[in-house]
């Protein structure tokens, strides 16, 4: 199963990606959770990433492409995989679509997580993010069960430094520009979902289950 989540930055592609992940038995791929790792251990992507990220800026093509498709080498991948935040640019996917039919292979989903402008700075604002797991909650409506600590690995909570008000308004022009157009690209290619991210997580879980078992 070979399913991209796409949505504006806070559309919940994270949250939904990891639910499915799990439900399916196959890898969440965030290349959004790729950086931030490189970035917490220091290396050369990680150092080269940030400059990027913290304007709210894509990171340059060329150093996305061959890592993520690097990771699709992976023994996990075998049986599918969400990727969630790739591809983002109409060359990404070109890219992803060129490397999937070398094996006679194609994408089966793209779901786009629809949520309003006006949502996402509310949804940002209140995201707290692990800094071990990636874990994510919101303060007001997937609170942690201990305030400032992960559920599920005990590490620290904390806003993510592109989460911040002036950067979500860059990031969310950015999507637009760049990152909108794979809406049409999906449609053209007959794999394109729509469901309402403005309902509640399981909810939103359940739509998109109905339209994978569809
Ligand atoms: P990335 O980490 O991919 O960020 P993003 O796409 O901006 O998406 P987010 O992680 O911010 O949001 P999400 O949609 O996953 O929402 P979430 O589930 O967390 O990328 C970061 C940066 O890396 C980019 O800006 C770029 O610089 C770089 N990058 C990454 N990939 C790249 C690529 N392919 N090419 C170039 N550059 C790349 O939910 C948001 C909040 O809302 C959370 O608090 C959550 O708890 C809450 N929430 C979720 N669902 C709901 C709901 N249904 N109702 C209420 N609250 C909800």
């Amino acid at each position: 199963m070979k399913i991209i989540m796409l949505g504006a930055p806070g559309a919940g592609k994270g949250t939904q990606a990891k639910k499915i992940a799990s439900k399916y038995g196959i890898p969440h791929i965030s290349t959004g959770d790729i950086f931030r790792a490189n970035i917490k251990n220091g290396t050369e992507l990680g150092k080269k990433a940030k400059v990027y990220m913290d304007q709210g800026l894509l990171v340059p093509d060329e150093l996305v492409v061959d890592l993520i498709m690097d990771r699709f080498t992976e023994a996990d991948c075998e049986k599918g995989y969400v990727l969630d935040g790739f591809p983002r640019t109409i060359p990404q996917a070109k890219a992803l679509d060129e490397a999937l039919a070398k094996n006679n292979d194609a994408m089966e989903y793209a779901i786009d997580v629809d949520v309003p402008d006006e949502n996402i700075i509310n949804r940002m604002s209140g995201r707290r993010a692990c800094v071990n797991c990636g874990g994510t909650y919101h303060l007001v409506t997937i609170p942690p069960k201990t305030e400032g600590i992960c559920d599920v690995c005990g590490g620290e909570l904390i806003l993510r430094e592109d989460d911040k008000p002036e950067t979500v308004q860059n990031r969310l022009k950015v999507y637009h520009d760049q990152t909108q157009p794979l809406i049409d690209y999906y449609k053209g290619k007959g794999i394109l979902k729509t469901v309402d991210g403005t309902k509640e997580p399981e909810a939103v879980l359940e739509d998109i289950i109905s339209i994978i078992e569809a």
